[in-house]
Order: structure tokens, then sequence, then C-alpha cells
């Protein structure tokens, strides 16, 4: 049956790997975003290297969707597909939008002097001009901050200008963060009631489990 042959058919390998190494960084980074100030302060460690290794995988991964076919869907009402498919846009769009807030927050990030502590000797003095904080991604590669974010801090008010945008994108990006894992719960359950409910090898396609027919499938 055609429904049976398209029911067996999986996305590439590339595409497999990409969406389980993307899915558990980004269960990571909702994590340690979501539960910032619940979490001690070394969970959220990693937060900004995974983010930006999110951001790079998904930039590959759109490119090799773009080069490669899906797998056609399997059989299901109208309505799904077409909800399966503006989630995952969405999902995409949420993929790009959270690593590049997060990175403009970061952009508009002031230094703040240490506060001096009473009766204590003052810091050693570093020689040469002071260093700006230099962000490195997973400890070696250094993370550049945005132009058009450090423009902004240009000029007399350019600190009272920079902490204004810091305080726009963490809200922005909080709010992305709960977007996120509203389209999540949405992606998971359509995928859940599909090989759950509708007994199809939904999750096969996305490599977990065999391809080949389960009981239910075999009078097909
Ligand atoms: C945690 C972050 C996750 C993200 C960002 C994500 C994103 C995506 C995207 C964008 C697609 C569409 C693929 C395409 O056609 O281009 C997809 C497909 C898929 N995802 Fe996820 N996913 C995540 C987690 C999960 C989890 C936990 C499950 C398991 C319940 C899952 C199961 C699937 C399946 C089965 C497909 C294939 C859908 C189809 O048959 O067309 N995903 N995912
Ligand atoms: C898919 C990737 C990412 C997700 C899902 C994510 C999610 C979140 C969430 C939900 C929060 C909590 C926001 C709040 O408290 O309102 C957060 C905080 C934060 N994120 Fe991300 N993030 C991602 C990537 C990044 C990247 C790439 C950077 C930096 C380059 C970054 C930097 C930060 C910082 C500095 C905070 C703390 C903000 C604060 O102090 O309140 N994030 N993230």
């Amino acid at each position: 049956m055609v429904d049976d042959a398209a029911a067996r058919l999986r996305y590439s390998k590339g595409a497999i790997i990409l969406h389980w190494t993307i899915a558990v960084l980004i269960l990571y980074n909702l994590t340690t975003g979501l539960l910032h100030d619940t979490l001690p302060k070394a969970a959220f460690q990693f937060h900004v290297s995974s983010g930006i290794t999110i951001l790079v995988l998904t930039v590959l991964r759109i490119i090799w969707r773009l080069t490669h076919k899906p797998p056609p869907f399997l059989p299901m009402a109208k309505w799904e597909k077409g909800l399966a498919n503006v989630v995952h846009f969405l999902l995409y769009c949420a993929m790009l939008a959270a690593p590049l807030t997060g990175w403009a927050m970061l952009s508009a990030h002031v230094d703040k002097p240490k506060p001096a502590v009473e009766g204590a000797a003052p810091p050693p003095q570093p020689i040469g001009p002071p260093k700006p904080h230099q962000t490195l991604i997973w400890g070696v590669i250094p993370l550049p901050k945005l132009k058009p974010i450090t423009d902004i801090g240009q000029g007399p008010d350019g600190p009272a200008r920079l902490k204004e945008t810091h305080e726009q994108f963490e809200d922005i990006h909080g709010t992305i963060g709960w977007i996120f894992l509203f389209l999540l719960i949405l992606h998971i359950a359509g995928a859940l009631k599909h090989e759950l409910i509708d007994k199809r090898r939904q999750l096969a396609r996305m490599g977990v489990g065999k391809a080949e027919p389960k009981h239910w499938d075999t009078a097909a």
C-alpha cells in the first residue's frame, strides 16, 4: 500500500543527527534560562556557548532542509499537516531568534565597576588599558559583540541607551523562551499523538525506533 510505503520513509541521517543534537542543547538552554533564578549559578555556565552552538547548527540544519527533500507526510488530516508545517516553521524561527536576541543582549552588556568593600585593600590595578570583558565560546572562541548594538553605545548618553537596549533584549529573549516552550509542547504532543493514538511510526521518521512495520501495521 502507498500509505505503508510512505510510512517507512525517514528523514536523512544528517537531518536526524542535527535534530537530536539541537534538541538536547535547546532543552538545556530552555531549562537553564527559564529556571535562571532558581538553579545554582553553575548550571547556567554553558548557556551562552550552547546557545551559539544552537545558532550555528540551526543554520546548517536549514541549509540541509533546503537541499534535502523530507519524507512525505504520514497519512493524517489536512488540518494536522497544516498545523505541523506552521509549528515546524515557527520552531525554526525560534531556533534563530532565541540565540540572536541572547547575543544582542550580551552585546549591550556594560561591565559594572565592582563596588568597593569598606576596609578592604583596593584591588590590584591591571597593567595597561582596561580590557572589556570577553566572552569565550566553550572557553576557546571569542564571541564578538554585534556592531549595530555596540554602535548604540556611542555618544554621551551611550551607556544609558545601552542599558535600556540590554533591558529590551532581556525582555524579548525571555518572552521568546516562553513561546519556544509553548511551541515545543505542541510539537511533542503532535508527535506523540501520531505515534500513540493514531498508531503510526511517527518517531521512527526522526530515527527513534525501527522503521519496520509494528504489529498494528502488518494488516496494511
Ligand atoms: C527540543 C527541541 C526540538 C526542536 C527545536 C525540534 C524541531 C523540529 C523541527 C523544526 C522539525 C521539522 C523538520 C522538518 O521537516 O524540517 C521536527 C521534526 C520532528 N520532530 Fe522535533 N524538535 C524538538 C524536539 C523533539 C522531540 C522531543 C521529539 C519527540 C517527541 C521530536 C520529534 C520529531 C519528529 C517525529 C519529527 C518529524 C516530523 C515529521 O514526520 O515530519 N522533536 N522537529
Ligand atoms: C536557543 C537558544 C537559547 C534559549 C532557548 C535561551 C533561553 C533563555 C531564557 C528563557 C532566559 C531567561 C530570560 C529571563 O530571565 O527573562 C535566558 C537568559 C539568558 N540568556 Fe539565553 N537562550 C538562548 C541562547 C542564548 C545565547 C546565544 C546567549 C548569549 C550569546 C544567551 C544569553 C542569555 C543571558 C546572558 C541570560 C541571562 C539574562 C539575565 O541575566 O536575566 N542566551 N535565556
